[in-house]
């Protein structure tokens, strides 16, 4: 039996390495690569050159950190496939895991059955978090015993339910035996907890939290999933602070789900896609209130706008009276387009970007790539995708990204590699790669064919 299921278990490894990894189109992307002044260097991080503009991020993401950006934007402004996307995502990389960070498309307004505006505020909203301090009365330590109480279930004689538990919790300096009741005698047999388990029990809700496993009392088995930790110092009972971060949209949910329950109490049925202004401003308050009263705090996150030209009008007025709330995101806008008509409307403006919005963004410009450059971004890419490329075709790639674009040279990059696979070669040669660009054409190559019939047809 045990020799079955070691067997699987290195199949499983087996599959797992010989199935290719799925990377994203910016996967490379560790951050802005700059040194303690602030300096680019021209490789790093996964970036490649842009320098002025890494470091322009650079200064972005120190006024971010000093609260300087509340209410403001930034612009990035190049031609297609220069990294606007990934300097957005490398800000995000930049400013950790704690900011919150929302990326989405101009055009992702008009893609859903909600209304336009409501679409950006639950972007805004996901885009704003709010940390939340709170000190709690816990029990914390290791399982040193546990014991459960169990009774016959009330309907069913064969079946026992927990009734409670009595456990003793020790820490290096304390001991403490407590008795729980039924509902959080359920949560610890839900959450297995085990003699040796470090754990801490909410006093005033009852909720229980595993941490891990102590360290003194060593594995269990070889193979654990669980976190060693370190047995937990002082009183067993004591107050603890608990910080979690959540973004205003999750409050707004929350107050939503309660809402519907109410209403579903008085045997209402109340069907919302949209959250109402009255159940934000409620959210709104309460935060302010615990902000003031130093319980939270708030933290503006990121909201990127990739190809920003694609919103209207409509989207555009909302978006700078949103800016102007006291609770607002830092934007960050990124397009492709010079002079070109808002849209909705048949007014021509920078970027397609009404003036007033326009004058709260500082604007940064992407500079098309050297050829050195494109080299490096494709070998970096095809190191990320593990595709290997002789010398001579990483040449060709790169004479495709600087005559027809990058996007389209690394796009070429996979079905170069099953070509070469199928002919039993590892390396992806020159030649390869000229066979998938004649396969799979760019949109210049598509239009013209394209319209070399439609020629015809008129003739
Ligand atoms: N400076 C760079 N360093 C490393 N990788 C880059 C750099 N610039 C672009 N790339 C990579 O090249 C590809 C195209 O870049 P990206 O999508 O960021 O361009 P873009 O300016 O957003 O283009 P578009 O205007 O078409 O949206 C992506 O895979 C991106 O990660
Ligand atoms: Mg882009």
């Amino acid at each position: 039996m045990v020799m079955v299921v070691r067997a699987s278990i290195t199949e499983i490894r087996e599959t797992r390495e010989r199935r290719r990894r799925r990377v994203g189109a910016h996967s490379h992307i560790h951050g802005l690569g700059l040194d303690e002044k602030g300096r680019a260097k021209p490789v790093a991080a996964g970036l490649v050159g842009q320098v002025e503009a890494r470091e322009a991020a650079g200064i972005i993401v120190q006024m971010v950190r000093e609260g300087k950006m509340a209410g403001r934007g930034i612009l990035l402004v190049g031609p297609p496939g220069t990294g606007k996307t990934a300097l957005a995502i490398a800000i995000a990389k930049e400013l950790g895991e704690d900011t919150p960070f929302v990326a989405m498309s101009g055009s992702e307004i008009y893609s859903s059955d909600m209304k336009k505006t409501e679409v950006l505020m639950q972007a805004i909203r996901k885009a704003i978090g709010v940390r939340i301090k709170e000190r709690r009365l816990v029990y914390e330590g290791m399982v040193k015993e546990i014991k459960f109480a169990f009774a016959r279930h009330p309907f069913n004689p064969y079946v026992k339910v927990p009734r409670g538990a009595r456990l003793t919790l020790k820490t290096a300096d304390d001991e403490l035996t407590i008795s729980v009741g039924e509902e959080i005698a359920v949560q610890l047999l839900q959450l297995r907890v085990r003699r040796g388990d470090v754990i801490w029990i909410d006093a005033e809700t009852g909720a229980v939290h595993k941490v891990g496993r102590a360290r003194e009392a060593g594995r269990k088995y070889d193979v654990d999933i669980y976190r060693l930790v370190e047995l937990p110092s002082g009183p067993v009972k004591k107050e603890k602070e608990i910080v979690h971060t959540l973004t205003l949209h999750d409050l707004d949910m929350s107050a939503m789900a309660q809402r519907a329950a109410l209403t579903a109490l008085l045997g209402l049925e109340l069907v919302e896609r949209e959250i109402p202004a009255e159940v934000r401003k409620q959210v709104d308050q309460q935060v302010m209130k615990l902000v003031e009263e130093g319980r939270a705090e708030l933290v503006p996150g990121v909201l990127f706008i990739d190809d920003v030209h694609m919103l209207d009008i409509e989207a555009f007025s909302f978006l700078s009276r949103a800016m102007e709330s006291e609770l607002a995101p830092i934007l960050v806008l990124a397009t492709n387009r010079g002079m070109t008509k808002i849209r909705g409307t048949d007014i021509e403006a920078p970027h397609g970007i009404p003036l007033d919005l326009l004058d709260r963004l500082l604007i940064i410009k992407m500079k098309p790539y050297t050829r050195d450059e494109l080299r490096e971004i494709i070998r970096i890419r095809a190191d990320e995708e593990e595709i290997p490329l002789t010398e001579e075709a990483l040449e060709v790639l790169t004479d495709i990204a600087e005559q027809r674009s990058l996007r389209y040279a690394i796009q070429l990059m996979e079905p170069a590699r099953i070509i070469a696979e199928r002919e039993g070669r590892r390396k992806v040669t020159a030649e390869d790669v000229k066979r998938a660009a004649s396969y799979f054409v760019d949109v210049r190559e598509s239009v013209e064919y394209i319209k070399k019939f439609e020629e015809r047809l008129l003739r």
